[in-house]
């Protein structure tokens, strides 16, 4: 017997439609360049958001500790104040990620987001009751906000490691394609200057053949698998057709988000007229 969790139930919702689509305009409005991409975490070379996020909760949790074991009220208020200082990068550089997603990673994103509102509430909420001397007021209201952002915390992990939201999508290409040279049909057969989808075993491959020199890279992108081989090529670079990351073909790097990790790059070669393609080790 399978059990539906919440969040399930949530990726269906469709009444979340409206909401996520008004927002996600709204996201999408801000300019794109270094600033985003470094909300990204392209520098990071992963997600910047579980990062920042990890910052506010351990200044909550520092702060419930505090209040739980009779530590100084205003050492507990200094920690919810960094924790909500440090919720707004957190929130910014999820919401440039959660943007670029699939409809439902989007509608329980859009929930995670509501729910970690209501935590900073919360814990203002919990601020002014203390600056009020009603203090035992307070440590009920920050533990009621540290409850609440567990719930968005579980929210969130659902989104990483159950839709995939924020990993590499081309992770797994490494241990698909056994290593050596492969076959990728007749080298007659590449047309010049225009990407096409070959398979290396059952992994799809990218093709861009400029006269002598050929690139293949993984065809599904480490952001979400879109389809590189349908996605635009300029200046040595390949743009995803899905959501705009940008690859450099020559190692895979990403140039511009809202992919954080490289596309898997294969060494070529032509043999007999057949060109031949062996993936290239990570550096
Ligand atoms: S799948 Fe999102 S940028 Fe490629």
């Amino acid at each position: 017997m399978t059990t539906t969790l919440a969040p399930d139930r949530l990726e269906e919702l469709t009444a979340l439609d409206g909401p996520v689509s008004a927002v996600q305009a709204v996201v999408h409005r801000l300019p794109t360049g270094r600033v985003k991409d470094a909300l990204h975490g392209l520098w990071l070379g992963h997600p910047l958001h579980p990062v920042l996020a990890e910052g506010a909760m351990g200044a909550w949790i520092s702060a419930s500790i505090l209040d739980l074991t009779g530590g100084e009220d205003a050492s507990a208020r200094r920690l919810i104040v960094a924790g909500m200082v440090a919720s707004a990068p957190a929130a910014l550089a999820g919401a440039v990620d959660w943007a670029d997603q699939g409809p439902e990673q989007m509608r329980v994103g859009i929930v995670h987001a509501a729910v970690n509102t209501l935590a900073l509430g919360l814990y203002g909420a919990s601020l002014v009751a203390r600056a009020r001397g009603h203090r035992l007021k307070g440590r009920a209201l920050g533990l009621a906000g540290l409850t609440v952002v567990g719930v968005g915390g579980y929210l969130g992990g659902h989104m990483a490691y159950r839709q995939g939201a924020g990993a590499n999508h081309a992770e797994d290409v490494k241990n698909l394609v056994k290593p050596g040279w492969h076959a990728l049909g007749p080298w007659s057969e590449v047309p010049d200057g225009k990407p096409v989808r070959r398979m290396v075993d059952d992994v799809p491959v990218f093709v861009y053949r400029t006269g002598q020199e050929t690139r293949v890279l993984a065809d599904k992108c480490s952001h979400l698998s879109g389809p590189l081989s349908e996605g635009t090529v300029e200046d040595g670079c390949v743009t995803c057709p899905w959501h705009g990351s940008v690859f450099r073909l020559t190692d895979g790097a990403p140039v511009h988000g809202p992919a954080t990790a490289p596309m898997p790059v294969f060494e070529t070669r032509v043999q007999a007229g057949v060109l031949e393609a062996s993936l290239r080790p990570a550096d």
